[in-house]
């Protein structure tokens, strides 16, 4: 090798985050919510939330999707171009364009992320027609791509998710998701609602999306056989709080604070 010969420059700046979150703090009571929360989210990267019901974990995807509005706080995205977005001062249209072309999020319930009255073909079509894409070839040509690499039957477009299992359901709304090229996906609890075999499926799937597409991504699951199987790096949380975070096999194999530790045994007792 030559010294003098510069390395090719990474085409993503890996070193630069995607989200930068300082001190993000929302209560509906005394430890309930979330609060005084930081990290930072890299490209690429899978931050799993952990922890019990209640312990704030949707409350925290909410602000960091710009569902909701801290009560202190804040969050800052680097857009495509590389200027980064102060998600809270931004306006109610920039966080909607926003969660339309460079996010994406995918429901617990898939009936909240479908549209339910309209084709697959449809679910999957409408975020690149919100997206200025109008050619009709090109919609429906997406739409047989995406069932396809989500494992759907092709020939299954023109129906209603209706009348799709909630494996299948599940699939379509991560179809529909990903068709517009998102660089940041949140996802609360994506398996939540699914039999272990169909789960194990949809694990599988998404593993091989997250990695192909380099997707960033914020999970939240209580199920730490998701988390292990999904994310690089855990924070875990408890009343409101992130009593513990690090990387995945760090965390689950050797737990330093005394929930996650508890958390961690009473998944391996029947
Ligand atoms: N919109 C809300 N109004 C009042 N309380 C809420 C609201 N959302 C969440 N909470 C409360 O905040 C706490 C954390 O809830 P949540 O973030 O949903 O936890 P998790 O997703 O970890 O189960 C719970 O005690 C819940 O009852
Ligand atoms: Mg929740």
């Amino acid at each position: 090798m030559n010294a003098a010969q510069p390395l090719s420059q990474p085409l993503v700046d890996l070193d630069t985050p995607l989200l930068k979150v300082n001190g993000l703090t929302r209560l509906y009571g005394p430890d309930k919510g979330c609060q005084a929360v930081d990290f930072e989210l890299h490209p690429g990267e899978v931050l799993g939330i952990v922890g019990e019901s209640g312990s704030g974990k949707s409350t925290l995807l909410g602000l960091l999707s710009g569902r909701c509005v801290p009560d202190r706080g804040a969050v800052a995205y680097r857009a495509r171009g590389g200027a980064w977005v102060d998600l809270y001062a931004a306006s109610e249209a920039e966080r909607r364009t926003l969660l339309r072309t460079e996010w994406g999020f995918v429901e617990q319930n898939p009936r909240d992320g479908l549209r339910m009255g309209v084709s697959a073909g449809a679910n999957i079509g409408e975020r690149l027609m919100a997206q200025g894409d109008r050619h009709y070839g090109r919609l429906r040509q997406a739409g047989l791509d995406w069932l396809r690499q989500v494992e759907i039957d092709p020939a299954r477009i023109d129906d209603r998710p209706t009348t799709f299992s909630g494996g299948m359901q599940q699939r379509l709304q991560i179809a529909r998701n990903l068709v517009s090229g998102p660089r940041l996906v949140f996802m609360d609890e994506p398996t939540g609602g699914l039999d272990v075999s169909v789960q194990a499926r949809l694990l599988d799937l998404l593993r091989g999306l997250v990695r192909e597409l380099n997707l960033a991504v914020v999970i939240v699951t209580h199920d730490l056989a998701v988390a292990r199987l999904l994310a690089d790096r855990l924070m875990v949380m408890r009343r409101s709080r992130v009593v513990e975070t690090g990387l995945t096999d760090q965390v689950l194999d050797d737990p330093q604070h005394a929930y996650t530790q508890l958390l961690v045994s009473s998944v391996l007792q029947p």
